[in-house]
């Protein structure tokens, strides 16, 4: 049967913007030095990971220093080595912001995105992505910051993130075909997007999943507070493709339609190596639906 795993390059929407069908997420890019930093993102360019996942809040939580951490590291090593700019489609997020929690007003939206840029040390944000939807600021006034964002050259593209199908569609209504990315939770213990409108929206749009978390955290690797029988199934299904339950789980995400991006969260250069092999799985129609079966816990009608 034919093999869903779509290793091919993506376009962003149509942005215009091409990258491979894994890339280096950078919530747990909270290196204490930054030679280890460099270690992580080379090794990441190095297994094709040209798309570099960071957001203004990383750093607030799992192991970092503060708000603008992670972005001010990525900023540091890119100041280092400036030949990397070119080689990564560089994609951060703001609207988060503690304690509110979330502000995407057209005064704090555009000067997240300027902070952004400062810490980051670059001039143009490749993909510039809303983090969670500000329910009291109107969508066409979010629509309207970041197309003004767009036409001044401080971003490329524009993409959001954790908005329900609803949401998704009201802010579509006022960006268009320049709404290129949306980011939703999605891994093989997380169908959500597959049942719940968004991946429907992604088709009927053109728009990009990228998808967050593709090993639920690591959960997928280590098989911790997983259902049984969807472990029992990855390993089966990784011993006959002679790689790891990771791999598997990673395929998984990219056998979708609308060609998922997955975001890889490892900053562990042997792990970022060995996800590549997910690009080697070959996935069925019959072996995709065993996994949402084993991950429902329950069949199909
Ligand atoms: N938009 C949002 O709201 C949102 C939320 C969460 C995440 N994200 C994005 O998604 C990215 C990925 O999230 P995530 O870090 O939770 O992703 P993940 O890839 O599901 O999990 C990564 C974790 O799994 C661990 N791991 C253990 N064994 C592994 C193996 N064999 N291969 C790979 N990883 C293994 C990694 O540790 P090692 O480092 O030791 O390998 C790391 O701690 C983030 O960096 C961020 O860009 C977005």
């Amino acid at each position: 049967m034919e093999n869903l795993v779509d290793a091919g390059t993506r376009e962003l929407g149509r942005s215009g913007i091409t990258v491979g069908p894994l890339a280096f997420g950078c919530w747990r890019f909270t290196h204490d030095h930054i030679r280890d930093a460099r270690t992580a993102l080379d090794s990441a360019l190095e297994n094709g990971m040209h798309l570099v996942d960071t957001a203004d809040v990383y750093g607030l939580d799992w192991g970092g220093t503060g708000f603008g951490a992670c972005e001010t590291l990525l900023g540091a090593v890119l100041s280092d080595a400036p030949e990397l700019r070119d080689q990564i489609v560089l994609a951060t997020k703001g609207g988060i912001h503690p304690p509110v929690p979330y502000d995407s007003s057209p005064d704090a939206l555009r000067r997240a995105c300027e902070a952004s840029l400062h810490r980051l040390a670059v001039d143009t944000i490749d993909l510039y992505q809303v983090h969670r939807p500000d329910l009291f600021t109107h969508p066409e006034a979010v629509a309207s910051t970041l197309l003004a964002l767009r036409d001044e050259g401080k971003i490329r593209a524009i993409g959001i993130s954790n908005h329900t199908p609803a949401q998704h569609d009201a802010i579509r209504e006022f960006l268009g075909d320049a709404l290129a990315t949306t980011q939703p939770q999605y891994s093989a213990a997380e169908l959500g997007p597959l049942r719940d409108g968004t991946f429907d929206r992604c088709a009927r749009d053109g728009v990009t999943p990228l998808a967050w978390s593709p090993l639920a955290k690591g959960r997928l690797a280590s098989g911790e507070d997983l259902r049984p029988e969807l472990i029992a199934l990855l390993d089966e299904l990784a011993a006959r493709e002679e790689v790891t339950r990771a791999a598997v789980a990673i395929a998984f995400t990219l056998a979708h339609p609308t060609r998922p991006v997955s975001i890889i969260g490892s900053q562990n250069p042997e792990h970022l190596h060995a996800a590549t092999a997910a690009l080697r799985v070959h996935l069925d129609r019959a072996d995709c639906y065993r996994i949402v079966v084993a991950s429902d816990g329950e069949p199909l009608p």
